[in-house]
């Protein structure tokens, strides 16, 4: 099955600056996201994205909320649509005429399923922290004291277990940390450190 866009440009320029409404984007995830952990999932991406855009890329708050938008939605079509995933959320997102850069973070979430490269800092944080996100968090569930005393360490040790949640690529975590100037331990420490009180 091939989740390639074959596309690349996404959305309307013209809609730059355009969000979605807390409330319209939950009603989004109630209605596609059945899946209790999958939703937990997109909201922590959110979380860990807009804590980094405000901490360390000094955005202001509309930059912020998009990086939270992509956050919280890039992975919205994939359980009722798992064999369009991508390309039904990126659909669904140009007809409500949300900012296209937006459109084109979630577009290159996976660059080697989607064939979207990453070009922006949003794009390639959005790949470098999905992947690791979830790892982290399939890691912090078998621990006694989940997230608490978590250490960078003991989730590297958990990466280099290849039958440790053995669908999450270690590939594209390297891929994608080869993309930006930040340490693989400097951004586990940040996601535990902004995704452990999500609910
Ligand atoms: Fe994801």
């Amino acid at each position: 099955m091939s989740h390639l866009l074959n596309r690349s440009t996404f959305g309307d320029p013209k809609n730059a600056g355009n969000l979605m409404s807390l409330e319209d984007s939950n009603q989004l995830l109630n209605e596609w996201v059945p899946n209790e952990r999958l939703r937990l999932h997109m909201k922590q991406v959110a979380a860990v994205m807009k804590a980094w855009a405000l901490e360390k890329e000094n955005a202001d708050e509309l930059t912020a909320s998009k990086w939270e938008l992509a956050g919280l939605l890039h992975d919205a079509d994939w359980e009722k649509y798992p064999d369009d995933h991508c390309r039904i959320i990126i659909e669904e997102l140009e007809r409500r005429n949300i900012d296209p850069d937006v459109i084109h973070c979630i577009a290159s979430h996976g660059p080697n399923f989607f064939g979207v490269e990453p070009v922006s800092k949003m794009d390639k944080m959005i790949y470098a922290i999905d992947e690791l996100s979830g790892f982290i968090h399939a890691a912090a569930l078998i621990r006694p004291t989940r997230y608490e005393g978590m250490d960078a360490k003991s989730v590297k040790k958990k990466l280099k277990t290849p039958s440790f949640a053995a669908q999450v690529s270690r590939n594209d975590i390297t891929d994608a940390l080869s993309r930006i100037d930040v340490s693989l331990d400097d951004l586990i420490s940040f996601i535990i450190e902004h995704q452990k009180n999500v609910a």
